[in-house]
Order: C-alpha cells, then structure tokens, then sequence
C-alpha cells in the first residue's frame, strides 16, 4: 500500500466535533487534505456531539475553525468542495440507542467508515456499544484512538480489550501524532539510508543522547486532565518514548507497519527499569511556579488549575534512560520535556565519543564532542558540528568548531512542511499502519512508566520548582553534570 493507491469514498465519524483537538488539528489537515486532491468527492466527515445543529451550522462552524487555525487564507473553491462533504449529528454518545440517528445518515450511502474517537477515554465503552448495537464496525470499517490510551497498563489493556472486541487490530490506528511529524520520519531515512549514520549508530562511537521537547504553552486550560496526567503520563509515555525507539531502533527488514513496529517494541522492551532503587538517581520532576516567558508574565501551575495550596502534579521531567541490548548498553539517553519552558522547541542531540589520542593539545586541551543536532520543530533541520583548522599562516595548529547545517526552508524552498495529521488521516484512510502504535508497543510504555509514577509515589519523590520561563529545576542540570555532561544550549 502506498499514496500511488486509489482514493476510496469513505465516512469520517467525528466523535467530539465541538472539541478542541478537532477544531485545531482535524479539520484544518481535512480541507488541506481536499487542496491536496486527497479527498473522494464521495467522502463524507460527520461530525458528532451534543448541539442544536444542522449541516448548515456545523459548516459555518468549521469555517471559522480553518480560518483561525491554517495559517493561510480560504480558498473558496476548495471551501465549496469540502463543505459539501460535511455533516452534523447531533448524538448524546453516553446513550447508545440515539446511535441510530447516525445509522440512518451512514445506511443512506454505506461505504467504509472511519470512526475517530476525540473524545476523553470514559466514553470508550459506550462508543464501542453504540458501533456494535448499530453495526458502525462491520468488517471494513476503522478506529482511531487518541493518546494517551489509559494512564497505566492495567487502564490501557481495559481499553485495547474493549476496542478489540469490536475491531481487529488491523482495523485499529492508535495516534501518537509526533509519529506523523516530518522530521521524526526523517529519523528513518537518515539512520538507513546513510552509511556514515548507519555504521556509527551504536555504542562504539555514541557517547550518549539528549532529546529534548520543550513548550512554551502551560496546560491551556486542560485542568482536571492535566492535574490526573502529568508530563510523564502526557508526553514521555508516548511521544519521548517513540521518538527513542525510533531513534534507537535497528534496521527492519522493510518498511511494513509491523517489522517497523516489532524494532520498536524491542527498544521498549531493553529499557533499564527504574524503580524505588534507582529513582533519586535517575529522575527528576518539578512544577512550574510564576514567571516571564517572552516578556509576558505567566501564572503558576497551582494558580492556573485554581488549586490554594498544593498539587503534586508534575509539568516537567527529566530521565536518564539506558537501553541494555547489545548495541546501546552503556550510552545514556537523557530525556526532558516541561510545560512553560522558555521556548516551543524540540531537538534530539547526538554526542560521539573523544577521538582517542590528542594531537592539538598545544592549541586545545580539551577538543569538544563531535555532535548531531536534528531539529524537529520549529525550524526543521540538521546541524553538525565538527573540529576546522582556523586558516592562518602558523605552525601550530589552530582549532575551531564549525556548524554544518542543513534547513529545510533553505533547501526545499517551495514546498510545505505536511502537519502530523494530514499525513495521519490519509494513512489511516489507505490502511497504513506504519505510523500507528500498536497494542504491545503501548503496553510496554505504560509498563515502563508506570514502574517509574509507583516509585516517585512510595518514595514520596520530591517535586522541584522551577520559574516558568527557565529550563526546569537544578537537578535536572545536576542529572547529567555528574556524569560529566551538560544539556545542550538552545541556540
Ligand atoms: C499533546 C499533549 O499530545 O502534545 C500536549 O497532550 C502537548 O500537552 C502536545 O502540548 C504537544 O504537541 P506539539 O505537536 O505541539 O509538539
């Protein structure tokens, strides 16, 4: 299966149309999927939630939601061609018998449907039973879960059950949308089709590994979600986890959705378990307290979920994480990711190990690490930085690092970086799995994970602060300057 195959007609069922993540990211990648000619003019996206609308509301509703969230102006023709495709049904989904109302839109032209749940995880249950009692789950049709699945192994296999019922697990595609991100597939392609990276990619020339996921955003008003989640459960049980495995997986035997999937999986299962032994040692978690980010003052966590005193919520992390497998013991991976940091950015940095003997120490003592830098957002690309003689006429040599960059804007110039969910959509509608987590690789995240949340509890873990605006609590400095190691600078 590839993009070459046929465009097919479809039904996209929207579960939680009026929600945020369908207002922001679903529609808005939708019309760009229509400018792109990725849509069937026989494809339908109805969308489901409790309003007083009819198709005519929801399309002025989903105007508005594409002018303030493309960054581009509408395009009329393209407008006119999308918004015949909409369709409202107004649906209570916690009563399952007022699934027929969709039954009767769906049976007026039954073809695929794809059902897309946006909506938060308790309502699982009720949506799988209204897809069954009303025959929204034949053999064809597809489910899309949002992250996180659960908030711990036991919650998650509850929910994969439930949907497995109802689905077969080639008919499920769980998001993780940092999947669908330009410069995460791009890992693939640099690691497997490059022999420099690829016959370097181990522990015999990487001294270790930083990745970093920065926001500048606090919790946007997600409250009781949030205050439930934290940042281990909300960004590194999913997204950092994805990233390392595909940054530390070996080479599959071809790009399938499962012989991807399966490197993955044994990443996930190499991770050293961290526990109330090691904890204090490789961990830390903090809270952001009130600062200035860009200028502008920002408010603590506690003020911003409106708790008086205390909440023991963490918005950032740090972990060193090691692989024990042949190929990566002995290289620490470091991971940090915070609300309210001093900038939205993300970035995996490769260090490579000393060169063995120095011969410029009269000009240089220390001759710093080669390193990789892959920017994955904002300002896509790739830095490398390596050791130039300084040109100049003296016996001794002079040394100096140099930055190899490679820009994505600079060097395809007028082609657009695809969002996540453009590409997401698309996949899921052709049958695509690759990019979708499959069961097993979230089950051995959330077992990792959860290891982690029970230590922090019985250990009664310290929470850190740190101002907003600042690149989180000291101890996250001090993890990697005992072992000699410092974060990288953001530039
Ligand atoms: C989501 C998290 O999955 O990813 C949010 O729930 C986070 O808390 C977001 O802000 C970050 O995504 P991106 O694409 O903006 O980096």
């Amino acid at each position: 299966m590839n993009y070459n195959q046929k465009i097919l007609a479809y039904d996209l069922i929207i579960f939680g149309a009026k929600g945020d993540l369908s207002k922001r990211k679903l529609l808005p990648s939708l019309y760009q999927l229509e400018k792109l000619c990725k849509l069937h003019i026989n494809t339908r996206i109805i969308g489901v939630g409790r309003a007083n609308w009819d198709a005519e509301n929801y399309r002025k509703i989903v105007k508005n939601c594409i002018i303030k969230f493309s960054n581009e102006k509408i395009n009329q023709k393209i407008w006119h061609k999308f918004s015949k495709k909409l369709l409202f049904c107004n649906l209570d989904v916690n009563d399952t018998s007022s699934f027929i109302k969709l039954q009767k839109i769906i049976n007026q032209d039954r073809k695929m449907i794809i059902n897309y749940f946006a909506l938060p995880q308790h309502t699982f249950k009720f949506l799988c039973k209204g897809l069954k009692k009303f025959k929204l789950n034949l053999k064809k049709d597809r489910v899309i879960l949002e992250k996180p699945i659960g908030n711990s192994l036991k919650t998650s296999k509850k929910i994969n059950i439930e949907i497995n019922k109802i689905f077969k697990e080639k008919r499920i595609f769980r998001i993780d949308h940092y999947l669908g991100k330009e410069t995460i597939l791009n890992l693939l392609a640099l690691k497997f089709s490059n022999s420099i990276l690829f016959t370097n990619w181990n522990n015999k020339t990487i001294d270790h590994v930083q990745i970093t996921v920065s926001e500048e955003v606090g919790i946007e008003g997600r409250l009781s979600y949030f205050e439930k989640t934290g940042q281990m459960r909300d960004m590194i049980q999913n997204h950092l986890l994805q990233i390392l495995s595909i940054l530390a997986m070996s080479a599959p035997i071809n790009l399938k959705a499962n012989n991807i999937r399966n490197e993955k999986l044994k990443i996930l299962q190499a991770l050293r378990v961290i526990n109330e032994k090691n904890i204090n040692q490789n961990t830390v978690r903090g809270q952001y307290t009130s600062g200035t980010i860009n200028n502008t003052q920002v408010s603590s966590y506690i003020k911003e979920i409106g708790i008086k005193n205390y909440s023991n919520t963490e918005t950032f992390v740090a972990i060193k994480v090691n692989i024990d497998n042949w190929k990566w013991y002995g290289v620490p991976f470091y991971l940090r990711t915070g609300k309210r940091l001093p900038i939205k950015y993300s970035e995996i940095v490769i260090y490579f190990k000393p060169v063995h003997m120095n011969l410029f120490h009269s000009s240089l003592t220390n001759i710093p690490l080669n390193k990789i830098i892959i920017r994955l957002q904002p300002n896509e690309g790739i830095d490398i930085f390596i050791m130039n003689k300084f040109p100049e006429l003296d016996l001794n040599y002079k040394l100096k690092e140099i930055k190899l960059n490679f820009d994505y804007k600079k060097n395809f110039k007028n082609l657009r970086i695809y969002d996540a969910y453009e590409r997401l959509l698309l996949d899921s509608s052709l049958g695509i799995q690759s990019l979708f987590v499959r069961r097993d690789e979230i089950e051995e995240s959330w077992k990792w994970t959860d290891s982690i949340i029970h230590a922090w509890k019985t250990k009664k873990s310290k929470l850190e602060f740190y101002k907003a605006g600042t690149w989180g609590p000291k101890s996250s400095d001090n993890l990697l300057k005992k072992d000699g190691r410092c974060w990288n600078i953001y530039r």
